[in-house]
């Protein structure tokens, strides 16, 4: 076996975004970009030789080719050992348990998360380090720094991996252990939750129904839900992970998973749905008759986590995501515990996850987690939520209302404009930046502007510093516009627009969002004239 250098040219895009480096598969697919990509993550690492690499993907198009890729590039340059799991599958929390739980030097994760997949889809690729979490910015910068003047990688000649069977084999003098992607994982939750009291809840008729959208969770919701909890089968539906997704998007919003919304509404639907993304870290939960948004659900399981047993003794903080209403903020001040407010991207929660100050973090963006892993969780997030439903023995509905009378309602909104013209979203913000130092004092349709700025978040733990994490404007009721550009798009740009009311305990919590939400709908769209500049009279998508 003797390891092959490669000549190679750079890539000029290679640049790691909210979640690592996201492409069209097309792009994947040019001759050695991938492999640029990876040898430019190795070279940024230090002390690899020998050590422990953990590699698993959302089953998307082209997991399978990469991986096979990652392994040989991973054996040429020192790794001692690589953990995949069986058929290339891991969700993106399960690798990043598994990265714990074996003391790995870090992961690749394989995935475009909740973004359509397929030879014309998307495809991504995301390192993680030994925590288990997604790479800092430091790393991040150094990969992209790297794959700017890549000239070579190393790979071996070697065949295929056999990923069907668990058990171990050699490529090189690397060992590659094929494991079972979803024991390590159960074993997890079942420290964490009440899985007698889960299973007396599905006992007693209590129905749900979970959509895996074809995506990495089919294996695991069957194994938990309808395996260990004793579920009825059918429970989890479109279980089979598709390389396409079966043609569907992956993301568990009220867009795709409109049908099981529509169904939980009516009187005979179940008592509960959820569902999880194409790497199975988002999630999305409605109760008959009432969706949960996921500001409010961080609120509502962090305000009930220690009905949970590995929760019990309470939760040391919360951290939120700057977009993410401030309704967690609300359940924080209470408890008189830690809150914070970092940028978007699960990377800026490891800091504080290692060093204790928080238990769970949540993001608008339908994803939830806490110290167990350093991803987002949608399986966790649904089984908090059954935990707390089999103790508090509430509807889902009733407990949200309890909340909002205990703490108040943050409406809480958020319109995306979807690959709109990319000069066009960067001069809406620059300008609308432009405007922020006049902002405070004035009066927008009857709501006074407390503060207006670019957030800029300072790492308590490492002191590190990021700038330009979105424009942030806040009115004296606690109201609040926020406006970002997506780092996770592969074309065009995507203009997100977050919009947020409080309405305290004693008021109005029966509105409907866009309502209640239309005056600063209205402000927006004086402010930044999004209609103009894009071109697009409505949102591409209203979450
Ligand atoms: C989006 C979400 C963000 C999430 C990320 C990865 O990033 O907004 O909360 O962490 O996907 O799942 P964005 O496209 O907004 O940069
Ligand atoms: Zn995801």
């Amino acid at each position: 076996m003797t390891i092959q250098t490669i000549k190679t040219t750079p890539y000029a895009d290679q640049k790691p975004g909210t979640s690592g480096l996201r492409k069209r598969v097309p792009v994947f697919q040019q001759p050695n970009y991938l492999e640029n990509f990876i040898q430019s993550i190795f070279d940024s690492l230090e002390g690899l030789g020998g050590k422990t690499l953990v590699i698993g993907g959302d089953g998307r198009f082209y997991n399978d080719v990469a991986i096979q890729k990652a392994i040989r590039i991973a054996a040429a340059n020192g790794f001692g050992k690589v953990l995949v799991g069986q058929g290339g599958l891991l969700s993106t929390p399960a690798a990043s348990n598994i990265i714990r739980h074996y003391k790995a030097f870090g992961g690749l994760v394989l995935s475009a998360s909740h973004n359509p997949g397929g030879p014309e889809g998307d495809f991504g690729i995301k390192y993680n380090v030994s925590n288990g979490g997604p790479a800092p910015e430091k790393i991040t910068d150094a990969i992209f720094a790297r794959s700017k003047v890549i000239d070579s990688y190393k790979t071996l000649d070697t065949p295929d991996i056999d990923l069907s069977k668990i058990g171990t084999q050699k490529v090189g003098d690397m060992v590659v252990e094929v494991i079972d992607p979803v024991a390590d994982y159960a074993a997890l939750m079942q420290t964490l939750f009440d899985f007698d009291a889960i299973r007396g809840l599905f006992a007693s008729g209590f129905t749900m129904t979970f959509d895996s959208l074809h995506a990495v969770t089919g294996p695991y919701a069957k194994a938990i839900l309808e395996g260990i909890l004793g579920a009825p089968a059918g429970t989890v539906k479109n279980g089979v992970p598709s390389p396409s997704f079966n043609d569907g998007h992956p993301d568990p919003n009220l867009v795709y998973c409109k049908d099981m919304y529509d169904l939980l509404m009516t009187p005979q639907g179940p008592d509960f749905g959820a569902a999880s993304d194409g790497d199975g870290d988002r999630n999305l939960i409605i109760g008959k008759n009432r969706f949960v948004t996921p500001s409010d659900s961080l609120a509502l399981l962090a305000a009930n986590a220690h009905l949970a047993p590995g929760y019990k003794a309470g939760i040391a903080g919360i951290a939120r995501s700057m977009p993410t209403s401030a309704a967690a903020d609300r359940v924080a001040e209470k408890l008189g515990i830690e809150m914070h407010e970092t940028p978007t991207g699960w990377k800026f929660f490891g800091n504080l996850l290692d060093v204790g100050r928080v238990t769970i973090c949540g993001e608008e963006s339908a994803g939830t987690g806490s110290n167990h892993v350093r991803e987002k969780d949608g399986l966790w997030a649904v089984l908090l939520w059954l935990n707390i439903l089999a103790v508090r023995k509430q509807s889902v509905d009733a407990i949200v209302r309890e909340h909002w009378a205990t703490y108040g309602r943050n409406y809480y909104t958020r319109h995306d404009y979807e690959e709109v013209d990319s000069a066009a979203a960067n001069a809406l913000v620059d300008d609308l930046r432009g405007q922020l130092a006049a902002l405070p004092g004035q009066v927008l349709n009857g709501l006074e502007v407390a503060y207006a700025d670019d957030f800029t978040y300072h790492d308590p733990v490492d002191g590190s510093t990021s700038a330009k994490q979105g424009i942030r404007i806040g009115f004296k009721d606690g109201s609040r516009i926020v406006l970002r550009l997506s780092g996770t798009g592969t074309v065009g740009a995507t203009l997100r627009v977050y919009l947020e009311r409080y309405e305290p305990a004693d008021g109005q919590h029966d509105l409907d969002t866009q309502d209640a939400l239309a005056p600063l709908i209205g402000i927006t769209e004086n402010l930044a004239a999004i209609k103009g500049r894009t071109g697009r009279n409505e949102p591409s998508v209203i979450t």
